[in-house]
């Protein structure tokens, strides 16, 4: 049974998702450097190119060797500007499911990135690798990311109760624990083939194996 996923690169009509690279550290350590990827995920705060370096040269390829997941870079096709991230994690090999989380950069939100990103992952997941379930854990306030879900055809499953812990920036600035509840979505090799609007906008996709 394979346990780790092959280093891949997806294209998709306006972007390219690959491995990450050195020269994605300053780029990277920027788009982390956010009050939303603060607040919603559970990233170092602040952020520093020290932080970038160690996740791009050790940890997220360590994460792909021990077969928990994979990282990959969202840059643009055109401008080859990085305007994301994508993972996936908590990968189990016998059921062949997998959990993804996505961040997008600030100034390159709201143009439909992470939804083209999740697609084109989920149809190299269940198409190329064969899996039968992509699991999406929202935390409850985290709106844009429920549109997401919804956006590429998620099914809700319900809620796990008191199950993240997000952080809360006050007014004068600190930033404090946050208990809040998860939703779960899952998308299943079936949904894919659901045709919603941005399946139709964003449906191209293609992958090429590095190793
Ligand atoms: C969640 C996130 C990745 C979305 O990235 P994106 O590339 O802007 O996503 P898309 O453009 O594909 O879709 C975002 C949708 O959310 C909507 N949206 C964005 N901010 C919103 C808000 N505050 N309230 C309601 N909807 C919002 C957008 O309008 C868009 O929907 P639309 O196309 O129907 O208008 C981005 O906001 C982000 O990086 N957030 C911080 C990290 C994070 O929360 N990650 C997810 C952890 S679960």
């Amino acid at each position: 049974m394979t346990t780790t996923f092959p280093d891949v690169s997806i294209s998709t009509e306006r972007l390219v998702l690959r491995p990450f690279e050195d020269a994605d550290i300053p780029a990277y350590t920027e788009m982390m450097n956010d009050d939303l990827v603060a607040a919603w995920t559970s990233a170092p705060l602040p952020y520093t190119s020290g932080d970038a370096y160690d996740w791009v040269r050790r940890i997220a390829p360590a994460q792909r060797t021990r077969g928990d997941g994979i990282a990959l870079a969202v840059t643009e096709f055109l401008t080859q500007r990085l305007v994301g991230t994508i993972r996936l994690r908590n990968t189990n090999w016998h059921t062949l499911a997998t959990e993804i989380s996505y961040v997008t950069a600030p100034w390159a939100r709201g143009e439909g990135y992470a939804t083209e990103s999740v697609l084109a992952v989920a149809k190299w997941l269940f198409r190329n690798q064969k899996f039968e379930r992509m699991e999406l854990r929202t935390p409850a306030d985290n709106t844009a990311s429920q549109q997401v879900a919804q956006k590429v055809g998620g099914i809700s499953e319900g809620v796990l109760r008191n199950a993240w812990i997000a952080r809360f920036q006050t007014d004068a600035g600190d930033w404090v624990d946050m208990r809040t509840d998860l939703i779960v979505w899952s998308l299943l090799p079936e949904d894919l083939e659901g045709g919603t609007d941005e399946m139709a906008q964003f449906g191209y996709a293609s992958f090429n194996e590095l190793n």
